[in-house]
């Protein structure tokens, strides 16, 4: 999500005029999109701007500025450590930047004293209309690419400052979202991945049902239809959003591939309902058959989340449980943080760390040991591998992802980027794949 609303600032400067830099020491601005989500990732931010804030010290005409969550989440009492930032942008003001920044540069070039910091941490309606330039039009196509479809969540997870920082669900129109996606596959994408907070809410309050589908199932028949895209995906769906028409999708839609994104968080019930997640761990499990019987092959990926305040050991021995008669072969491993003005930072028993990092330690085993066996069945066999981009290591190498979204590895020549290649496969570890062209 924060790559994607980067790519759209980006796009909205360069038309402005403003030029990319590939390396930060060459930039005269440099903006810092953040994340809340957990506060290792606000940590992190907050170490990087300190830092540029120094070499704000050192030349009051360079400019820096805060970005996205964070901004949003903090606002002013950023200031109180990072008092030279030149710009505070919340989430919903992205299309913003560039006025901003005419503003800012042109104060700097004055004689004036240096002008306060701008801050826009405002709602704005209509603002999820506005992220949708891409800097790939303009310059090398990207095979796979994001178009976001949506701001916002509604749902209100305990332990999710996503409601905090991003507002309330505000849905794009399905002609912009179609538009904008047949204006990269015309440019040499292949691969569309649809975001939002919460994509499988995609217009339910704004658009009507149609013929029995919501408006999520009838924008991917729309974009399905595009001859030349060869592969559509989505990020995030809720567990609660996939109701018969998703999961006829996963049958009827070829070019989903075979694979599923279900965050389940835990498999206990007591702590989903504290989590305020809207099923239980047999609700879950009967999705999970629903999803195995419209699409046998198909690959399974979710997000946990251990040492939710009040997880006991039998609580944490029902997720581990679960996860593992599921047979994931992806996951994204959470250590619970404690976000501020969520309503679990304010529940009692908090875990201790060090429970925590073990039941972590757990769950990353589980995951590791179906991982490499799943792909070790596949070294042997044939798979149909979309080229995406060449690998950073080693240089003349391509990677691309097998229709279960697994990353691939293989020598090919670089034009064959954007085409679904036949590859075997020779090599498998628990993160990637090795193969060779048939
Ligand atoms: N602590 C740990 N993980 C979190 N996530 C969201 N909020 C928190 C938090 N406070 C995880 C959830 C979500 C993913 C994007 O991040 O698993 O699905």
């Amino acid at each position: 999500m924060n790559e994607r609303d980067s790519e759209a600032v980006a796009s909205l400067l360069r038309a402005r005029g403003y030029a990319l830099v590939e390396d930060e020491a060459q930039a005269d601005i440099v903006l810092l999109n953040t994340c809340s989500v957990r506060d290792l990732a606000e940590q992190k931010a907050m170490g990087k701007a300190a830092h540029l804030n120094k070499r704000k010290r050192r030349n009051p005409r360079f400019i820096v500025g805060i970005l996205g969550c964070m901004a949003q989440n903090r606002g002013a009492d950023l200031l109180d450590r990072l008092p030279d930032l030149d710009l505070v942008v919340g989430t919903q003001k992205f299309h913003r930047v560039p006025d901003h920044l005419d503003n800012l540069v042109a104060s700097l070039r004055g004689q004036g004293p240096r002008p306060a910091t701008l801050i826009d941490l405002d709602a704005e309606a209509g603002s999820q209309n506005e992220i949708r330039g891409h800097v790939s039009t303009e310059s090398e196509p990207q095979v796979s690419a994001y178009i976001s479809i949506m701001q916002g969540c509604n749902m209100h997870c305990t332990f999710c400052i996503v409601p905090k920082t991003r507002g309330e669900e505000r849905s794009r129109p399905l002609d912009d979202i179609v538009r904008e996606a047949e204006e990269l596959v015309a440019h040499g994408t292949r691969e569309i991945t649809l975001l939002g907070q919460i994509v499988t809410s995609y217009g339910r309050r704004e658009f009507p049902m149609v013929g029995g589908k919501t408006p999520f199932v009838q924008l991917l028949e729309r974009l399905h239809a595009l001859p030349q895209l060869h592969r559509l995906r989505f990020t995030s769906p809720h567990p609660g959003g996939f109701k018969a028409d998703l999961i006829a999708a996963h049958r009827d839609l070829p070019k989903l591939g075979e694979y599923a994104h279900l965050p389940l968080q835990s498999g206990s019930d007591r702590i989903l309902r504290a989590m305020n997640r809207p099923y239980t761990r047999d609700s879950y499990r009967r999705l999970i058959d629903q999803l195995r019987a419209a699409q046998p092959k198909i690959w399974l990926s979710t997000d946990i989340i251990v040492g939710f305040p009040g997880e006991t050991d039998e609580d944490f021995a029902a997720t581990r449980d679960l996860f593992r008669e599921i047979g994931f072969e992806m996951a994204y491993l959470f250590k619970y943080s404690t976000r501020t003005g969520t309503p679990a930072a304010e529940m009692p028993d908090q875990v201790p760390a060090e429970i925590a990092e073990a039941r972590h330690r757990e769950l990353m085993a589980i995951l590791e040991k179906r991982s490499l066996a799943r792909h070790q069945e596949l070294v042997g066999t044939t798979e149909e591998v979309l080229a995406q981009e060449p690998a950073r290591r080693p240089a003349g190498r391509l990677m691309g992802r097998t229709r279960g979204y697994r990353k691939v590895f293989f020598d090919a020549p670089a034009h064959r980027l954007g085409e679904l290649l036949p590859l075997r496969i020779t090599r498998a570890t628990v993160a990637a794949l090795e193969g060779e062209l048939v």
